[in-house]
């Protein structure tokens, strides 16, 4: 079966975009520099499937390194990039960490793949390209709007480097994929997103409120003009979002791509608010959370849900999770993280 690379495969998506591929009998290389992971990822990924992909740690800033690495492994057949910073208020207080690190990183692997003739390319980016949108849902075809932070502008101009560099060698394959939001934790409870300091985003942010590493849970905003005042958002099981990427990579593989650049929205169609969320983690986990709610938070997009018929019927990819799955998998992951730590 095909080889893949996977850049930042020892992530949260990436990881979880890992396991599908093995079980789809691909060979996978994984490179990381562990900036936001643990080498722990490697044995959970092997206690799932029973298999062992090669993990090299190199940073993609280190273009030596890289070379010598493709150079010993000409028979890579397609790259899923994940590789990047992605903590939106941290992108806004070191702005430059941001642009060096994700649009260097995505052109020195363009580079390489041209150089050593790796045609197929999927691209992890973000519905942040969207910004606040002028109707709902989002399709591949809205606007694009100016990025509400340099994490977000570092997947739209991420998304015009290999536009232009897809036309300027077509030979080049890809496919830039448009995550919604990704929570939840592989079902087997030994994978899931991978804590490190405060974390940013809701769902890490409530199971650790639930577990006690937090006192509370502060949502942000709760007089926006939506269902119950608090933002609306797409979320998605990340098992799902992994299985997107097996299939685009696969269309690559096969050359059954109409264009040699693609855009694929990847959410459930369906919005949610946080109360939602919160009210979904209370139910699956029988806990009651504690919360406030608070003041907006600046940048904040009100409300965003995608258009989904491009990946069902283009791709021929649906979601099979629903919110309750994503609460429940990610509280569990949440708890046996913590075991895992203090065995
Ligand atoms: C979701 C909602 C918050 C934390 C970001 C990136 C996006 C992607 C996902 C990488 C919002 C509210 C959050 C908290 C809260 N990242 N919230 N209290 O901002 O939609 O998207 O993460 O790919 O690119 O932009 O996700 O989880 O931070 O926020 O009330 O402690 O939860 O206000 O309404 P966001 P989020």
């Amino acid at each position: 079966m095909a080889k893949i690379l996977v850049t930042g495969g020892m992530g949260f998506i990436g990881s979880h975009t890992v396991v599908e591929l093995l079980e789809k009998e691909y060979e996978v290389l994984i490179l990381d520099n562990l900036y936001n992971s643990d080498k722990k990822i490697l044995h959970n990924i092997h206690q799932i499937t029973g298999k062992m992909p090669q993990f090299i740690q190199l940073d993609l800033l280190d273009e030596q390194g890289l070379d010598t690495f493709f150079s010993q492994n000409t028979d890579i057949q397609a790259v899923i990039h994940f590789a990047a910073l992605k903590a939106v208020g941290e992108s806004v207080r070191l702005p430059l960490k941001y642009y060096k690190n994700n649009l260097d990183s995505l052109i020195h692997i363009l580079e390489m793949m041209l150089k050593y003739e790796i045609a197929n390319l999927v691209f992890s980016s973000s519905c942040t390209v969207y910004g606040q949108p002028d109707s709902l849902p989002v399709t591949e075809q809205s606007p694009i709007k100016k990025a509400e932070s340099p994490y977000g502008n570092t997947k739209q101009i991420g998304e015009e480097i290999i536009a232009d560099t897809v036309q300027a060698y077509p030979q080049l394959r890809a496919i830039s994929l448009r995550y919604f939001n990704p929570i939840g934790a592989h079902k087997s409870g030994l994978l899931g997103e991978l804590p490190q300091g405060i974390p940013n985003n809701l769902m890490p942010f409530i199971t650790q409120t639930a577990i006690g590493l937090r006192d509370n849970l502060k949502v942000y905003g709760g007089d926006y003009d939506t269902l119950d005042g608090t933002c609306v958002r797409d979320y998605i099981h990340v098992s799902d979002l992994a299985k997107a990427h097996v299939i685009a990579t696969e269309r690559l593989l096969a050359q059954k791509n109409a264009t040699n650049l693609e855009y694929f929205n990847l959410g459930t169609g369906k919005g949610n608010t946080v109360l939602e969320v919160i009210q979904s983690f209370e139910k699956t986990t029988q806990q009651k959370l504690k919360y406030e709610i608070v003041h907006r938070r600046p940048g904040d997009v009100v409300k965003i849900y995608a258009d989904t018929a491009a990946a069902n019927q283009v791709l021929g990819w649906h979601t099979e999770k629903n919110l309750d799955d994503m609460t429940a998998s990610a509280w569990q992951w949440e708890v046996n993280y913590r075991k895992q730590q203090a065995e």
